[in-house]
């Protein structure tokens, strides 16, 4: 994670407006709101604004967003430093790589991703490659964590990475001709490598092989099923004790203040 500020002046564009099309999306979002909520709409808006500006958000763009939504500068560069989703700085012209550097994805090989970006982008995130083209960062979890490791491009996801079929990915960025997103190594969703191996075999569950050994128990019969059995207060409580013939004759004192009976 680094620290996220805006780019330096000299990058800056004095300014920023909508083109007409993005213009009226941004009517149409804020218009999905109540009036006067019309501030929810920041992040639709933004990411439209980011779009619009080659892949980042400028100082100008954050400013012209908050006079539509009638908010204060510093809450939609809060809403444009907190989330990674949107960059503060000039990115790669054909693709800026978001790799996860979190525990699941670095435990399945996220450092090898590291290893490529650094050799065919720059050693250092967030800088251009020397055409351009390129540029990397290392993210936190991205939500893709069954399919580790995972990075982010634009807007989709590219899961199950190595680094072959990274420097792939990377290829087919540079020729104008991305892979399909997701898993790249054919895996539905999110679902087990290899295919599904539940709800398999005619949609009867198949029981665990480790369980085939256990020791079979005999079928119960219809009528073993009906058996009246003990109930749990039965099963657990003592039985209640016959009380003592005379108990309090057995335990009374013999002492002063206790009366023998008279003799007959
Ligand atoms: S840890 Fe990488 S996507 Fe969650």
């Amino acid at each position: 994670m680094s620290v996220r500020r805006l780019a330096p002046k000299e990058l800056q564009p004095a300014t920023f407006a909508f083109t007409p099309e993005n213009l009226a999306f941004a009517q149409k979002q804020i218009a999905q709101y109540p009036a006067g909520r019309q501030a929810s709409a920041v992040i639709a808006i933004l990411w439209r604004a980011q779009e619009q500006h080659a892949g980042w958000v400028s100082e100008a763009a954050i400013r012209y967003v908050a006079d539509m939504l009638g908010m204060p500068y510093i809450r939609v560069l809060e809403v444009a430093t907190f989330y990674t989703q949107f960059q503060l700085q000039p990115v790669g012209k054909k693709a800026h790589i978001q790799v996860c550097g979190t525990t699941p994805c670095m435990l399945r090989g996220a450092g090898d991703i590291i290893d490529v970006c650094q050799h065919r982008i720059h050693h250092d995130p967030f800088h251009l490659s020397d055409d351009g083209d390129f540029s990397w960062e290392e993210v936190e979890c991205l939500g893709a964590c069954v399919n580790a490791p995972m990075a982010m491009i634009w807007s989709d996801t590219y899961e199950d990475l190595t680094k072959e079929s990274f420097n792939k990915l990377i290829d087919g960025f540079a020729a104008g001709m991305p892979p399909k997103p997701g898993s790249q190594i054919g895996r539905q969703f999110a679902a087990p490598e290899g295919g599904a191996r539940t709800l398999i075999g005619g949609g009867a569950m198949t029981r665990p092989a480790i369980e085939l050994d256990a020791p079979k128990e005999p079928a119960l019969a219809d009528g073993d099923a009906k058996k009246p059995t003990k109930s749990a207060s039965d099963r657990e409580s003592p039985a209640p004790k016959a009380p003592a013939a005379d108990a309090t004759k057995e335990n009374t004192p013999s002492g002063s203040g206790s009366k023998k009976a008279p003799k007959k």
